[in-house]
């Protein structure tokens, strides 16, 4: 199946028209399909069948709980960042036993509610950080089971700040302080070591960072275990990159990716464990926009829609691509625009100089891609409310997150309390004095 998908000019998502999705739910909003959704996690589940390899699916990309919970029917465990995510994951069906915890900054109330859960594994990310899982665990009475996640110093020759696994990022124990991280943890007893983790970054193209990451993994499997570790679980991460039609190279297929991981590490008897985000949801979602005005510059024409970069951040975070396209085919010479949102901030652009067919106000576009950190990045800047979703499948629409109003956002602010500010004006510091 494509998504979306023309029929006769008219754009769709499955089988419902977008623009009928539009006049129902209004616009801006993020539309996601379900079979899509499927067909991507399939992909991934034929390839990592074997033994007991688990798919924990990063709810960082993608954290409405329908998203989740159609995964997790599937079989999907997930790869979480934060007490809300984990709690997120819980509530979406994903048993605790399916799930890794991740995350450069876990506090000690986030592990003991981890802890609690009984969740699969701790990345743990640090050597303070296992001090505090260890004392944590303890005042529970339990042992922590975790992997280190340890940064092997390789460029995944992605955009910069999605590059996770150099030694000058943030993340992980380096590569250099394995065997000593290993041998402190052996001494804790509230710590279970069980195995090793790596993610070097997002949206990689290429698969050499892959097997340099992958051959990393296996060669410590084998230093460690030489040590007397026990390393029965690899936790590869996630970071496969996706097609965004911007003319760059394309992405490895999921199945060339787990054949490289299944070739390098299939052998060691471990548990595999891979942590897809963007690959398993990023082409399965569209942000369904209106154009509101388009306005002619002194040099440029500007196609101003309802979406902002509020609503999907990655164009101005990341210069990231995009593809944009009408809703409704009806021919004409391709025009270029500037297409921009309704945020006070020049930054709040979709696209520089894209060439599409001509578009009048009112008519409708959908940004694709656009299903992978998009509505979870998505802020309510501008006093805009959180933009909704919605899932179909087939011809059936759901709205998985309603649209706000703006009571519920303007009443968020408790101002009552604050003491009456005495305003120092000209004329009152005159009469003062
Ligand atoms: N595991 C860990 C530990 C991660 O940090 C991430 C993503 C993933 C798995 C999933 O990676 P994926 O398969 O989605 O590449 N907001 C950025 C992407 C940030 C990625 C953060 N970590 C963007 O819009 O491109």
């Amino acid at each position: 199946m494509v998504f979306p998908d023309y029929r006769e000019g008219r754009l769709y998502a499955e089988d419902v028209p977008v623009d009928e999705i539009a006049e129902e739910v209004k616009t801006p909003v993020y539309c996601y399909s379900a079979t899509a959704l499927r067909q991507n996690y399939l992909s991934y589940a034929e390839q990592f069948e074997a033994g007991n390899s688990l798919i924990c699916f990063a709810v960082k990309a993608n954290s409405n709980q329908a998203v989740i919970r159609a995964l997790g029917k599937m079989g999907a465990g997930a790869d979480v960042v934060s007490e809300g995510e984990l709690r997120r994951a819980l509530l979406a069906g994903i048993p605790a036993s399916r799930i890794v915890y991740s995350g450069v900054a876990k506090t000690p109330d986030e592990m003991r509610f981890a802890l609690q859960q009984d969740i699969h594994q701790f990345n743990v990310e640090s050597e303070p950080e296992m001090e505090l899982l260890n004392e944590v665990a303890l005042s529970e009475g339990k042992q922590a089971p975790i992997a280190f996640r340890i940064n092997p110093d390789i460029d995944a020759r992605t955009h910069e700040k999605i590059s996770t696994g150099k030694a000058s990022n943030k993340f992980g124990i380096p590569w250099t302080r394995a065997h000593e991280a290993y041998a402190s943890a052996a001494e804790l007893p509230g710590i279970k070591v069980q195995g090793i983790d790596m993610h070097i970054g997002s949206q990689l193209t290429q698969l050499e960072p892959f097997e340099a990451a992958f051959r990393c993994l296996a060669d410590l499997t084998t230093e460690l275990r030489g040590l007397g570790h026990n390393i029965s679980v690899l936790d590869i991460g996630g970071g496969l990159g996706i097609d965004y039609a911007d003319g760059n190279q394309l992405p490895p297929a999921i199945t060339t990716y787990a054949t490289l991981a299944n070739n390098i590490l299939g052998h060691l008897d471990c548990q595999i464990i891979v942590e897809p985000g963007r690959s398993l949801v990023g082409n399965v979602g569209i942000l369904i926009s209106r154009v509101i005005y388009i306005k002619e510059g002194e040099r440029d024409r500007f196609l101003i829609i309802d979406a902002g970069m509020n609503d999907l951040l990655r164009p101005s975070m990341y210069d990231a691509f995009h593809e944009i396209v009408p809703c409704e085919l009806r021919g004409g010479e391709p025009v270029s625009y500037q297409v921009v949102g309704p945020i006070c901030e020049t930054g709040d652009t979709f696209a520089r100089n894209r060439l599409l067919p001509p578009l009048l106000g009112g008519d409708l576009v959908a940004i694709k891609n656009a299903g992978a950190y998009g509505a979870v990045m998505a802020s309510t800047y501008n006093t805009r409310p959180l933009v909704p979703e919605v899932m179909v499948e087939g011809s059936e629409l759901t709205v998985i997150r309603p649209r706000r109003v703006y009571d519920e956002l303007i009443g968020l602010d408790t101002p009552d309390g604050v003491p009456e500010l005495v305003i120092q004006t000209a004329e009152n510091k005159h009469r003062n004095s």
